[in-house]
């Protein structure tokens, strides 16, 4: 885990391979996002609702945060990251952010917004992870069957859409899913399934870029892209969350792995 961003690169439990993806040509270094693992986008997504906010998917993954507690027990090591009133000048409310993680045999993440100000605000938020797949062309995605979902491809018709059955990807895709449910990432080339269930987040976005899109990213491989998928949790769009000054919002998800029989 990096300091900058919150960032976890890395969760790999015992007698499976890496969970998480992680671009083998990532910049790591402090103007840029980390290209894998899970940044954490913060107080909006992509170019935000008014579509003209920067830097895209917020400030916080880009922001140094301070690590105030760390422990281990014989299962697991969690970590707890604080950001507080970063970038005041493009998000002009005072907040306080808490990010816990922990490391096991399952593997969580739970992202806590408090209005620490006097007035309302209103955020977007995603935790944005890279999930590592034998091949995404084999991948099927389960549980998102009739959720609605923004299509957000350029070219294509934003929707609403309405899904029908399991989620493969054959193409560029770049959704936002409202759903609650858990999201089984079936992946038959890596032999196993991997489960995302979520608290607190209304929506999952879906993202590959496939071959076109990645082929112009500077800081992915070539062929990187056949092995990775965005399942992201998240709070977008019109599930923006809005508190009242002294609130907290807490949005979180775990991540279980499982060989396939
Ligand atoms: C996804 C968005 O969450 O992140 C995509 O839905 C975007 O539109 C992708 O391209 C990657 O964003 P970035 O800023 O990390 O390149």
């Amino acid at each position: 885990m990096y300091h900058h961003g919150a960032h976890v690169i890395d969760w790999t439990p015992r007698g499976f391979d890496p969970v998480l993806w992680m671009s083998e040509k990532t910049y790591l270094d402090s103007e840029f996002a980390i290209r894998g693992g899970i940044p954490i986008c913060w107080p909006w997504f992509g170019a935000g609702r008014d579509g003209v906010s920067s830097p895209l998917h917020g400030f916080a993954r880009l922001a140094e945060w301070r690590l105030v507690r760390s422990h281990h027990t014989d299962d697991a090591v969690g970590a707890t990251y604080i950001l507080i009133d970063s970038n005041l000048d493009k998000f002009d409310s005072p907040y306080r952010l808490t990010y816990h993680v922990s490391f096991g045999t399952e593997f969580s993440a739970t992202l806590t917004v408090r209005n620490t100000g006097s007035r309302r605000f209103t955020f977007e938020g995603a935790l944005h992870t890279y999930l590592r797949v034998g091949d995404i062309r084999e991948v099927t995605l389960v549980g998102l069957d009739q959720a609605v979902y923004l299509d957000r491809v350029s070219g294509h018709e934003l929707g609403p859409h309405r899904q029908e059955g399991d989620v493969t990807i054959t193409d560029e895709t770049d959704r936002i899913y409202h759903s609650l449910g858990d999201i089984d990432v079936v992946d038959p080339r890596g032999g196993r399934r991997i489960t995302v269930s979520r608290t607190g987040s209304q929506d999952a976005v879906i993202w590959n870029p496939w071959m076109e899109k990645a082929a112009t990213m500077p800081d992915l491989g070539a062929d990187e892209w056949t092995q990775m998928v965005c399942v992201e949790t998240a709070n977008v769009a019109e599930h923006a969350v809005t508190l009242a000054p002294g609130k907290e919002h807490v949005m979180g998800f775990t991540l279980k792995v499982s060989t396939l029989s």
